[in-house]
Formats: C-alpha cells, structure tokens, sequence
C-alpha cells in the first residue's frame, strides 16, 4: 500500500513541476511578447480546413503541410490522419510545449516530425501548404520577408496585413474564421 501512495506523490510532484514549467515557459512568453499558446478548436476547424485542403490542393501528396506555431500539434495530426501528404512538419519555438507534444505522440498517433526552431530563421520546403495560428504580426513580416510565397497559406483567425484573401472562411466558434491566402501563383 505504501508503494502505491509513493507511486502517487511521485506522479503529482512530476505532474506539477510539467505544469509549472508550462506555466513559466507561457509567463517568459509574455516578456518576450511571443504569442502564447492557445489551442485550435479542432471540432469545427478541423472538419472545416480539411475540406478546404482537398479544394485547394486535392493533390495533398505533392504537398509538405507545415504546421507554423505548432504548439502541441495537434492540428497537423489531425490532417495528417485524413490526408496524403510528402512530409508534415510541426514548426514550434517553446521547448517545454514541444516536450509535452512528444509525449503526447507516445500515446497518440499518428506523430508528426517536430522543428524547434524560430520560424523566421525556418526554411520553408516548397511546395507547402501551411496552417498558421499565430499572430497577425507574425504572418505580415513572414509574408512580407517573401517567405510564404508559392504557398498555399490557412491562416486561423489572424490575417495578413494589406493583403486580401482568397477566401474567408466563417466559423461558429469564437475563433472566427480561417482566411485563404493562395500565395502559389
Ligand atoms: C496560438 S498557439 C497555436 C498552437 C497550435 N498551432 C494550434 O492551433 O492549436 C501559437 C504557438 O506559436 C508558437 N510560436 C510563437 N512564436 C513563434 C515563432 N517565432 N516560431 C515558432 N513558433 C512560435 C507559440 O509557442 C505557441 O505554441
């Protein structure tokens, strides 16, 4: 019985320290003004960018889906799960996040291929189709600096400045919409 109470504490003090880490990686966040990680609502998002996918690219396979800002993926393995793809990469700056993902990916397949890395210093593989939660900053100075041309770009909620989409998407969900930056030309 001891054991079983020891075992117990060792899981809540591990759970804990997990938790705390999280915590302090998303509070440095907030000092380096990086976005924080808030998750994709993948009930209707998901059904939603998957039709959009298979309008937009029904050739999937030719495609590396890359996941910028992954957090812990969970977008780009649900739409690596439905579609054929050349590569999926999950494109994530927080290492505590990304080892949370990983494990993540021991219980839960399939896996995606994880980046750590800044996505400014990230080169992008072409042809790429690319789901974007992250800041309206963030995608303008990316598209402004040339690094999403040629790809087909799936932005939730936040848009590109002085730019207009391809398409606006509505959503139910507080998270509004999922705008279409078609970029291949
Ligand atoms: C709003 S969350 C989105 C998480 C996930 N994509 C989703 O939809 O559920 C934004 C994520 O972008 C990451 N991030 C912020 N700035 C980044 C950068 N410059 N390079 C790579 N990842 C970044 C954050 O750590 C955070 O996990």
């Amino acid at each position: 019985m001891i054991w079983f109470f020891l075992f117990l504490e060792l899981l809540i003090l591990i759970g804990t320290i997990a938790y705390l880490a999280f915590l302090g990686e998303t509070m440095a966040n907030f000092r380096t003004n990086r976005v924080l990680y808030h998750s994709s609502n993948l009930r209707e998002q998901g059904e939603v960018l998957e039709k959009t996918i298979r309008r937009y690219a029904p050739d999937s396979e030719k495609y590396v889906l890359v996941d910028i800002g992954a957090g812990l993926a969970r977008v780009s393995q649900y739409l690596k799960a439905r579609l054929p793809w050349k590569d999926v990469e999950a494109v994530e700056i927080g290492p505590v996040i990304m080892a949370f993902a990983k494990i993540r990916f021991l219980f839960l397949k399939p896996a995606v291929r994880f980046v750590r890395q800044d996505i400014f210093s990230y080169d992008l593989p072409k042809p790429a189709v690319v789901y974007a939660y992250i800041s309206e900053e963030i995608l303008t100075n990316l598209y402004k600096q040339g690094r999403l041309d040629g790809c087909l770009v799936l932005c939730l909620t936040f848009k590109i400045n002085g730019l207009e989409p391809t398409e606006e998407i509505p959503l139910k969900s507080w998270q509004k919409r999922i705008l279409v930056y078609d970029l291949r030309a």
